[in-house]
């Protein structure tokens, strides 16, 4: 028999958490997933069983509830766990303030408690160790690019409040008990989807980012794109941002649990370092999928800044990590992903 260790990962039926999935199964953890399918598929278990061979393990229930996640984790003997679930719509935490504080907040004290109760008391068979899904939000308006980890962080919305919020209780809850492993990752702007194109980014409703927008013109489901401002500070006029690809990001999360295991915690940038703009990202996806994206170039969106990316030279010390993938390769398997299942899971 094989010594995997189980990772529990909260989320793990979302976009970042299914992909995240196949890298750690790749990767020889065994991989259990905890998701109550508010903003996730069922659909997705079968893709994964398809991509893997093995049926996935899953817990079905929410981080809300303790005593269930303090169970998950005794009955699979996890020995880290990756927290992926919470709420991620900006507009909607803007509207919706609560759901953000009471979800990804109260989610994380949650499951912080039920870490506690298992790993730092009786019995227990490994230190407490988690990677966390923090973003780029957390650095607000950057005075400059690239971004390094030290920029003073703000938010401007409350869903960029809670991760901020997060990051700040988990310092605190390390400080309190050292033997906590703490691995906080900021995501840039994740993109692509798996290469077999069975799994993909299936956003409810009206998608929030670019790519999910453009795939979803593409492939006729929405007539055209708007693009948010054309009078930035950047060289086409539109805003730049750091496109990851998915598997990349995955990647990202094995490095991090390996690196935990050697005892340190860290806070790390994942991103590509390389800056797109968004018509140059319309029309990368145009020569990867031979469609024409319409758009129009309309107001600026409240809240947006114009340039965003990363300095991801700290992940490389720390983790031996770097992304690999480039824009060509984002749009080849977000289209792959789209055009096979133009109605996302529900397909
Ligand atoms: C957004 C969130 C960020 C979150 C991240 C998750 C906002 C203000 N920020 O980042 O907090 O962590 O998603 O992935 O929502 N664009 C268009 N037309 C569209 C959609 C987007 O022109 O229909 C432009 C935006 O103005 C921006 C770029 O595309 O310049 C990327 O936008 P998006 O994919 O929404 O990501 P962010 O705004 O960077």
């Amino acid at each position: 028999m094989k010594n995997e260790q189980a990772i529990l990962l909260t989320g793990g039926a979302g976009y970042i958490g299914s992909h995240t999935f196949v890298a750690l199964h790749e990767a020889g953890f065994a991989p259990v997933i905890l998701d109550d399918f508010s903003n996730s598929h069922p659909a997705v278990l079968d893709r994964l069983e398809r991509i893997t061979g093995r049926a996935p393990v899953l817990e079905r229930g929410n981080v809300l509830d303790t005593a269930f996640v303090e169970a998950v984790l005794r009955r699979h003997r996890i020995a880290g766990v990756v927290h992926f679930a919470g709420s991620k719509a900006v507009g909607e935490s803007v509207a919706q303030p609560l759901k953000y504080f009471g979800n990804n907040i109260g989610g994380a004290i949650s499951l912080l408690r039920a870490m506690e109760a298992v790993f730092l008391g009786p019995g227990s068979w490994a230190p407490p160790t988690l990677v966390f899904s923090s973003s780029a939000t957390v650095y607000g308006d950057p005075a400059t690019v690239p971004i390094t980890e030290d920029f003073p962080r703000s938010h401007t919305n409350p869903y960029g409040h809670t991760k901020l919020v997060i990051e700040d209780m988990l310092a605190a809850v390390r400080q309190a008990q050292p033997a906590w492993r703490v691995g906080v990752l900021r995501y840039f702007n994740p993109v692509g989807a798996h290469a077999s194109g069975l799994i993909g980014e299936d956003p409810a409703g009206i998608p929030n980012n670019l790519m999910p927008y453009v795939t979803q013109v593409a492939v006729g489901l929405r007539p055209q794109l708007s693009v948010f401002g054309g009078d930035y500070p950047t060289p086409d006029g539109t805003g730049v941002r750091d496109y990851i690809h998915v598997d990349d990001l995955a990647a990202g999360h094995v490095a991090a649990l390996r690196a935990l295991s050697s005892g340190a915690s860290f806070t790390v940038n994942l991103g590509t370092g390389q800056g797109y703009s968004v018509l140059q990202v319309v029309r990368a996806f145009e020569q990867a999928s031979g469609r024409k994206v319409p758009y129009q170039v309309v107001a600026r969106r409240a809240g947006d800044v114009a340039q965003c990316y990363a300095d991801p030279s700290l992940a490389k010390r720390v983790l031996g990590w770097q992304a690999r993938k480039g824009l060509e390769e984002m749009c080849a398997d977000a289209w792959r992903w789209q055009s096979g299942n133009p109605k996302g899971y529900a397909t």
